[in-house]
């Protein structure tokens, strides 16, 4: 299959090219390359490249940044999201949009299934939303793929800020009522890889399965690095003040890929392998 990715610089983007590129012909795009909210270009570069498939895994990803700045949020992840959705539609070539558990307002007291109903509460939510709206009303041939707490090697995340802090002597005070579910980019793109074979179009919840609070996801990685010493704080989200205000409760559950066997191991297997492979630092 001729893969197109965008994004193909971050966290995910790089693993889907390092997981797809044996087995597909794949192009990785960038910002420098492709600027999702620009039409034209997108227009032009989707058809010079004519590919089978568009990954789609571009975002503003700040959410702070969204939060300050929705307007910004809104072109990128909304119109940027609008306008492959156009592009694709047009050229009949199918596309996976990779959006989150921010849609949700982590109201609904279980994990979401695929079809409960999106209520975003912050600006980097309404933007993923729009432009799963976007796709599912322009391309018929879509997937949409929801996913959580991203950790990739090398790069910056949650885990890497608690094992450095950590390791600095800083005093560590983490939130316990912030719960979803902690996803390995590598696992995510093998699943993606899975799922782009099955032609079952429709909207996916593919996360590490089980679901921990940000304060236990912090205690596990410690633990997992030899930190147990290492005491936490356990703080709750209104006193870790900050621009975007994130939804409490938002594990996803996997319904419709499990269905054509497409699970990720748990959330533990995947934490505990990536701290033992990540440097002390
Ligand atoms: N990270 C998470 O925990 C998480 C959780 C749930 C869902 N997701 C979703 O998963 C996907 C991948 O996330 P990630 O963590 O891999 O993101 P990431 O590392 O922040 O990478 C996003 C990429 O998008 C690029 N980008 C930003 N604006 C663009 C534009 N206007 N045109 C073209 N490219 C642009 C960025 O380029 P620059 O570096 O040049 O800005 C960056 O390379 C995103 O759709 C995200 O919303 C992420």
């Amino acid at each position: 299959m001729k893969i197109l990715i965008t994004g193909a610089s971050g966290k995910l983007g790089s693993a889907l090219q390092t997981v797809l590129r044996p087995g597909h012909d794949v192009i990785g795009t960038d910002r420098s390359t492709l600027d999702i909210t620009d039409y034209a270009a997108c227009g032009q570069l989707i058809a010079e490249a004519r590919p089978d498939m568009l990954l789609h895994a571009a975002a503003y990803t700040d959410v702070n940044g969204c939060a300050l700045n929705p307007q910004k949020a809104l072109r990128i992840n909304g119109v940027g999201t609008q306008n492959l959705a156009a592009v694709t539609a047009q050229l009949g070539i199918a596309m996976l949009y990779v959006s989150s558990n921010e849609v949700f307002d982590g109201k609904l007291g279980r994990a979401y299934h695929e079809y409960d109903a999106a209520k975003p509460i912050n600006a980097y939510g309404w933007g993923k939303w729009y432009g799963e709206r976007a796709l599912g009303q322009v391309n018929p041939r879509h997937y949409i793929v929801r996913t959580a707490w991203l950790f990739a090697p090398g790069g910056h995340n949650f885990i890497h800020a608690i094992l450095h802090a950590a390791r600095r002597g800083s005093t560590l005070r983490v939130v316990t009522n912030e719960i979803s579910n902690p996803t390995s980019t590598n696992d995510l793109a093998a699943a993606i890889g899975t799922l782009i074979e099955s032609d079952r179009y429709g909207t996916y919840h593919l996360v590490n399965e089980g679901a921990v609070s940000r304060w236990g996801l912090a205690r596990f990685a410690l633990d997992e690095a030899g930190l147990a010493d290492t005491a936490i704080t356990r703080i709750s989200s209104h006193q870790w003040q900050r621009p975007s205000r994130p939804p409490e409760h938002t594990p996803l559950a996997n319904i419709a890929a499990a269905s054509l066997g497409i699970r990720l191991r748990p959330w533990q297997e995947a934490v505990r392998e990536f701290v033992a492979a990540e440097a002390p630092g």
